[in-house]
């Protein structure tokens, strides 16, 4: 994953380059670096292990320049240690690059060209520097070594080099990973995420793949690999600086699982009309209507949410739907419809398993749709349709509210589409209405919170596990319940179709295990209720999170009733607090597990 971001023509470049790594932590916090040139003879280089806090307190006021770049890593190659992190530098000291990606061929190259070489890390991306070097040592310029090893690699990158020889100019090269020219009033930067440079310009540059930019502080030079000149407008990244701040909120996932009443509502406004009908892009609708198969391609939460986006389709619009993980996918294409569409669903737009599906269903001329909330994001830009989730930066690295706005916005395109067909299922379907009593009831759950915070602390205090079941929509909520809790709190988790668990892993249930049961479809609830009253039989402690309709005396979690299929929107509230007050009690970094970065840009 990591973070990148450079700067060229601003006096303040150091400040602008520790603003944009605090931006971009959420792509990794393994270790951070600068590189900063103050174009009159001195540079400057920092590295700190740890978040990007260790790496501040270690700049001295004396690091001021010009132009720089900067990195925040989640280890790939090498163990997090000050040699491994960036920005990495040449044996000769003439070239600093910073790298987000993997070069898969690293070792080959290393063994072909660099052989006597000392290398002084256990990075890929050193192996890049050393190269560039090399080539310019034996006469090429530095674009033209840039180039050159550029040409050899494979993998993914965003990289920004600096050569010291020539410190008016930044070179920067894309290929899969994200990376975004920033376009300013004398000056120039470069960027993972428009977010890290918001405070400075709202105009953006897209880079394709295999492009190489040079970049002065009044030139955007963007050229292929080739080397056949490229010319791209800039365009405008609407983004409140005030939005990626956590307020009086001791962790962005607490803040962000409040606002997802107001998600609620801005989806409804978004898509629709003035007469408050659904209104949707029609030609992605006619797209739609034309599939005889809907394939949503997620990973992570976006897949939960997107298991419960095939029910809304196949309910509501009458075309057989299938989530997949974006992971197996894109190797294991599975045999398709003869008129397939499908659609990607990511927070981040930004994830390289689903984009190499992407590039492979484009290949094969298939339509495509990214729902996604970054608009200005790699997948965004490249399906053949975009629809915003309208949830706002989401910051701390386990998704809340663009969960429940996945699965609001696949609710509304349901609804469009099986109006476009005619299908009596969605014309019965208010989901406007239903979005609408969605949000009021999320407000009722969050303000439940000192009970839900009594229950995290009965449950899971000091538990190693925990099991999460349902059957149905209640299942798919039964795996995001558990992976907010694994990924979070460090509590091994497992979320099962509730019939499934006497089929094996019961074995594992003993005195005082936890367990959450979430029934709220009436078809099946009676079953879920006696599946939980066999593991409570067996000793486990249970808690169940149950619709008003199907609530009896002895349920602990009442959730306010909604239409079935959007059950989920309510009932992943109490687990997400369930999630976030084991992870907070324990005094863990709710906003930054381990081990983890937001967005996710390796395979
Ligand atoms: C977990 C989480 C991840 C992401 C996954 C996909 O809380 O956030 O599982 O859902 O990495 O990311 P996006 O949605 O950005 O493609």
């Amino acid at each position: 994953m990591c973070g990148i971001v450079g700067v060229i023509g601003k006096k303040n470049a150091t400040q602008v380059l520790l603003q944009g790594l605090e931006k971009l932590e959420y792509r990794g916090y393994d270790s951070a670096g600068i590189y900063v040139n103050d174009q009159q003879g001195h540079d400057y280089l920092v590295k700190r292990v740890g978040r990007i806090k260790n790496l501040e307190n270690a700049v001295t006021d004396d690091v001021v320049g010009s132009m720089g770049i900067g990195h925040t890593r989640w280890a790939t190659n090498g163990m997090p240690s000050e040699a491994n992190s960036h920005p990495h530098l040449s044996n000769d000291e003439r070239f600093y690059l910073v790298h987000n990606g993997v070069i898969t061929n690293a070792n080959a190259l290393r063994d072909q060209y660099l052989q006597g070489i000392e290398l002084a890390s256990e990075t890929d991306t050193e192996i890049v520097v050393q190269l560039v070097a090399l080539f310019a040592r034996e006469g090429l310029d530095a674009k033209a070594a840039f180039a050159k090893t550029l040409k050899m690699l494979d993998g993914s990158y965003a990289f920004s080099l600096v050569d010291r020889l020539t410190p008016d100019t930044l070179y920067v090269a894309k290929n899969k990973s994200p990376l975004l020219i920033g376009k300013g009033d004398g000056f120039n930067a470069v960027a993972s995420d428009a977010m890290a440079l918001i405070s400075e310009t709202d105009q953006f540059v897209a880079l394709q793949d295999e492009e190489l930019v040079i970049l002065t502080k009044d030139n955007i030079a963007i050229e292929t690999l080739a080397g056949e000149p490229v010319s791209r407008d800039a365009f405008t990244v609407k983004l409140d600086d005030g939005e990626i701040s956590k307020g009086t909120y001791p962790f962005f996932m607490l803040k962000e699982i409040d606002e997802q009443p107001i998600v609620m509502h801005r989806l409804v406004d978004a898509y629709t009309d003035d007469e408050g009908q659904v209104s949707i892009d029609s030609d992605l609708l006619a797209a739609m209507k034309r599939a005889d198969r809907l394939y949503i391609v997620a990973a992570g939460t976006s897949y939960h949410a997107g298991l419960v986006g095939q029910a809304l389709f196949e309910k509501l619009a009458k075309v057989p739907a299938e989530a997949y993980l974006a992971s197996e996918f894109g190797y294991h294409q599975p045999l398709l419809s003869e008129r397939p569409f499908f659609i990607f669903l990511t927070q981040s737009g930004e994830t390289a398993d689903i984009r190499q599906v992407l590039v492979k269903i484009k290949a094969q001329g298939f339509p495509s749709l990214t729902v996604t909330n970054v608009g200005s994001s790699t997948l965004a830009r490249e399906a053949d349709y975009q629809l915003l989730l309208h949830a706002g930066p989401e910051i701390a690295v386990a998704s809340t509210k663009a969960y429940t706005a996945q699965i609001a916005a696949e609710a509304l395109l349901a609804k469009a589409l099986g109006e476009v067909k005619a299908i009596p299922e969605a014309a019965q379907f208010d989901v406007v209405h239903q979005l609408g009593l969605a949000s009021t009831a999320q407000q009722a759950l969050i303000e439940q919170k000192d009970l839900i915070h009594q229950w995290a602390t009965d449950l899971f205090a000091t538990t190693r596990n925990a099991f999460y079941i349902g059957r149905g929509t209640d299942y798919y909520v039964s795996l995001e319940a558990s992976l907010k809790l694994k990924e979070i709190s460090y509590v091994q988790a497992e979320g099962f179709a509730a019939g499934e668990l006497k089929h094996g892993t019961i074995a594992l249930i003993e005195k005082d295990t936890p367990l959450v049961a979430f029934i709220s479809d009436p078809e099946t609830a009676a079953h879920t209720r006696s599946n939980a009253d066999e593991i409570a039989a067996r000793g486990a402690k249970v808690l169940r999170i149950v619709t008003q309709a199907q609530a009896q005396d002895e349920d602990q979690i009442v959730i306010p009733d909604i239409d079935p299929l959007l059950a989920p929107l309510l009932s992943i509230i109490p687990a997400q607090l369930l999630a976030y007050y084991t992870s907070f009690d324990r005094g863990y970094d709710v906003d930054r597990p381990r081990n983890l970065a937001k967005s996710v840009t390796v395979e």
